[in-house]
């Protein structure tokens, strides 16, 4: 359902009146498209405390599109306003060098170009070193309210690693339109157990082509007929992989539909069977090595009048059948070494919501799945297994909420306005990339930094 409000702030007259009421201005975020797949501009890299970090070799060569300022040169924020800002605090270790985080960005801020990206770089909190410790924590309160303040489109983030060739794919999906509805994130990234290793594993290895990353992968999509699973398929098929497309029977036509305009293949199955893993697995004798856990459904009522025939199925679609069907395809070998689990979680698992205990219950379960999994995944199958929350996403599930409510999800973050359900799948394909074999366990929220569970 078209936002009528983004689209009347995109006006003059709208722009004029809704800052004059103190009214949320939310931006025209710029996303993906094939004539702009980047963004284009300048990337500043700044440092602030002392830091090990070989990180300029990457942002160099990580195809940005964006014309490198290395840490320590001058730029005339006047006229060469950074389109993309990397401040690296890795080394940061006491109060005094967190202060330069604060002088580093402070002069910078407010030249960072519309739909612009930061992205603030840590070190894991050293449980030995209470000092280091209590300001890399600190780092997470400075993004999450820079995230808040930033407007106009622009996405703060803060990524925790110590390899910065590991974390490619991600300098590449944060600094770029792909990432444009992902703010207020704290990303984990491990060393990946070596690139080079990885690579000869097929576990971490980058990427023959990044630009379709996915070229000679399957992937199978559960919940693809329609709304954000169709749009997971849709953008897994661009970055190359041959889209499996799973539905339940009911949805027939609409699935068939996707799965031939995307070249893809149809299987329609039920994700609650109990022979589903089974029938997947017939289905890919070659094997599988993508699985995104898309399909979802809600039955909301509040716990007073919830009987259990609201509660048990969303629980069976929404959790059971995800580690069922995990399960089988991970200990059968489906799923190859180097694949990839992506799971739906949502922002009401995180933060809780009124009338969904089920539904909260449940994907509080694929954050407690992804948690647990993923690194005995990654050790015994070279699987990762991530997950995507989604809050206030613009799909028939919210086009049927009621207006006031639809407003309120709408407005509630910081970017003002709604994902689409793109914004979904870019995350997805991020994680489901080769070159992502580093990023394991994660929860990333796919919300415009969502003040529920903020
Ligand atoms: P949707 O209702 O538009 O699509 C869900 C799809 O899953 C449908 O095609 C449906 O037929 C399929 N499905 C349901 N039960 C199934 C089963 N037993 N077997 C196979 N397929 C089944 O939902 P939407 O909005 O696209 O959501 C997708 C996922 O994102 C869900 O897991 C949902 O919980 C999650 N999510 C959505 C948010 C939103 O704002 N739209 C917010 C947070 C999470």
């Amino acid at each position: 359902m078209a936002d009528r409000y983004l689209s009347f702030t995109g006006t003059a007259p709208g722009r004029l009146l809704t800052r004059r009421l103190g009214l949320p201005q939310p931006a025209r975020l710029r996303r993906w498209s094939a004539e702009q797949p980047t963004l284009q501009g300048r990337l500043l890299h700044l440092t602030a405390g002392k830091s090990d970090l070989d990180l300029a070799p990457v942002l160099a060569l990580a195809g940005l599109d964006l014309d490198l300022v290395p840490a320590g040169s001058a730029l005339d924020l006047g006229t060469e306003n950074p389109v993309a800002v990397v401040l690296d605090a890795t080394g940061v270790r006491d109060v005094d060098s967190l202060a330069e985080v604060h002088a580093a960005l402070h002069p910078v801020v407010r030249s960072v170009a519309g739909s612009g990206r930061i992205v603030v770089l840590g070190s894991l909190p050293d449980p030995a070193d209470h000092h280091q410790a209590a300001v890399q924590q600190g780092l997470e309160g400075f993004v999450r309210s820079l995230g808040k303040e930033i407007g106009r489109g622009r996405t703060v983030n803060l990524v925790r690693l110590t390899d910065a060739r590991a974390a490619e794919s991600t300098f590449r999906f944060l600094l770029s339109p792909r990432s444009a509805y992902v703010s207020g994130q704290v990303i984990e990234v491990g060393d990946g157990g070596g690139t080079d290793a990885g690579a000869g594993t097929g576990v971490v290895g980058a990427p023959v082509d990044w630009g379709r990353p996915l070229a000679g992968r399957t992937a199978l999509i559960t919940g693809a007929a329609r709304g954000i699973g169709e749009a997971v398929a849709a953008t897994l098929a661009r970055d190359g992989a041959r889209v499996v497309c799973l539905d339940v029977p009911g949805a027939g036509a609409d699935l068939d539909a996707v799965a031939a305009r995307l070249g893809g293949v149809a299987l329609a199955l039920d994700i609650t069977a109990d022979d589903a893993g089974a029938r997947i697995a017939a289905a890919l004798p070659e094997g599988l090595d993508v699985l995104v856990h898309n399909a979802g459904i809600t039955r909301d009522r509040r716990l007073v009048n919830m009987p259990a025939e609201r509660w048990s199925p969303v629980l069976d679609v929404n959790l059971a059948s995800v580690l069922r069907t995990t399960d089988a395809l991970l200990s059968g070998g489906t799923l190859r070494p180097g694949g990839r689990v992506v799971a739906t979680a949502s922002i009401a698992g995180i933060a809780g919501n009124a009338g969904q205990t089920n539904y909260a219950a449940s994907k509080a379960g694929i954050v407690g799945l992804v948690r647990s999994l993923g690194p005995r995944a990654l050790s015994e199958y070279g699987v990762t297994v991530n997950a995507v929350a989604p809050g206030f996403i613009e799909t028939r599930m919210t086009a049927a909420v009621p207006l006031f409510i639809r407003e309120a999800g709408r407005r509630m973050n910081s970017l003002s306005q709604g994902g689409l359900p793109v914004d979904v799948a870019e995350t997805t394909a991020w994680f489901a990339s080769p070159g992502s074999g580093a990023v394991n366990g994660q929860v990333v929220r796919v919300c415009g930094q969502s003040l529920l569970g903020a």
